[in-house]
């Protein structure tokens, strides 16, 4: 192994510059803890990223009241509840008189460009075009990465050195971070999906004032909002589908077909600039730490985006291990860090199941019989034609009060 040209130390190195790793920088930084986050990606390319939009109170109180002050504000748009559509039939399910709650729709990369500007504001360590070539001394108590610039001008071949105390991988699903802790002792437990979610960008008007769930026999759909002019919109899919073989005119014509039903229901269409086929599991790595070196958000765990929950459990992790971190920069005691993937599991898998439950009740399946089919009917009907139904899925899309 060459040596690092420069080794820098510091007390919590991240890797991982989404809002996981930039929200846990933020709120450490808040409280005096020294930390250095490194990611592989460009904020050009994590800013174009799209990702769901949905996020629960808890979820918007941690940019809010944390001095993000970011567009939240002015852009989020509260949401009082979905409609749930099948048979041709809408059923609204209004949150804050089911659970008393509401969520905001607040695109995912809106909330990346908030954080890093409330990090460059503050003074933030955070290296974009910075990939980690190596995880070093997981078992030890000086954990660290070597990494090099992929900057234009920069030497590839020049390799650095980082030094922490905690080493928190909140890279993504793709870990590199994760994949160093795997031992005998880890499990990764996961499930796939035989279909994938077709998203697409319009230049339109809302075509509803809430969020449609629906399922049909040709199989799900979501319709979703971005702003008054651009529609976010998804279809399931094979995954081996290509988005170039799809005009606009095949999108609305199978989007609309989803949609469909007596009630003459009809989505407003306007020009598509964005379309992507979005393959989904669910998946969670246990345990989510090892020694002084922990996983939070999709590092970790990742869900179907049919329950929302992706950003809001990253952020339930975080908020979750910033708590246990200024417990030990304070005191020094680990008993907090050593309670953290017990108390994010808990959470996780309760949006695992959700997340899975939403996923098999609204999408259809080539090798469904047709028993199966009708029963999914049945409960789709004993979660919309009761108010205890309802409110099991409101408090489920809302969110979990924080633990
Ligand atoms: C989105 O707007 O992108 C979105 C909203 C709700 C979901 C998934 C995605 O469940």
């Amino acid at each position: 192994m060459t040596s690092p040209q420069t080794t820098t130390g510091t007390r919590v190195g991240i890797v991982g510059a989404g809002p996981a790793g930039l929200m846990l920088s933020h709120l450490l930084a808040r409280a005096g803890v020294d930390n250095i986050v490194l990611d592989r990606r460009s904020h050009e390319e994590i800013s174009h990223t799209h990702r769901a939009g949905i996020l629960e109170q808890p979820s918007v109180d941690m940019l809010t009241q944390t001095g993000v002050d970011g567009r939240i504000g002015e852009l989020g748009d509260e949401h009082e509840g979905i409609d749930l559509r099948f048979g041709g039939e809408s059923h609204l399910l209004h949150f804050p008189e089911l659970v008393g709650a509401t969520v905001t729709l607040y695109a995912q990369n809106e909330v990346f460009v908030d954080l890093a500007a409330a990090r460059a504001r503050d003074g933030g360590d955070v290296r974009f075009e910075t990939e980690v070539t190596e995880v070093l001394d997981v078992d030890s108590d000086r954990p660290g990465v070597r990494f090099r610039s992929l900057a234009d001008g920069a030497d590839p071949d020049e390799v650095h050195e980082l030094r922490c105390d905690l080493l928190i991988g909140a890279d993504g699903s793709r870990s590199v971070v994760r994949r160093a802790l795997a031992d005998g002792g880890s499990q990764d437990l996961s499930h796939e999906y035989p279909f994938a979610w077709f998203g697409i960008l319009a230049e339109a008007p809302k075509s509803s004032p809430e969020l449609i769930y629906a399922r049909h026999e040709r199989g799900f759909a979501l319709i979703s909002q971005r702003s008054e002019t651009v529609q976010r919109m998804y279809f399931q899919c094979d995954p081996g589908e290509k988005p170039e073989d799809w005009s606009d005119d095949r999108i609305w014509s199978e989007l609309q077909a989803r949609v469909s039903g007596p009630d003459g229901f009809e989505l407003k269409t306007g020009p598509i600039f964005d379309r992507t086929v979005l393959p989904f599991r669910s998946f969670v790595r246990q345990p989510m730490s090892r020694g002084s070196v922990f996983l939070a958000g999709d590092a970790a765990h990742t869900v179907p985006p049919t329950g929302a929950k992706g950003l809001n459990l990253a952020f339930a992790d975080v908020r979750v291990l910033a708590d246990a971190i200024l417990a030990w920069a304070d005191t020094g005691t680990r008993e907090k860090l050593d309670g953290y993937q017990d108390t994010a599991l808990r959470r996780v898998w309760k949006a695992q199941n959700f997340s899975f439950w939403m996923t098999s009740m609204l999408h259809t399946r080539a090798d469904a019989t047709a028993f199966e089919n009708r029963r999914i009917l049945g409960e789709l009907e004993s979660v919309t034609g009761s108010r205890f139904g309802m409110q099991h899925l409101a408090e489920q899309y809302t969110g979990w009060p924080n633990s």
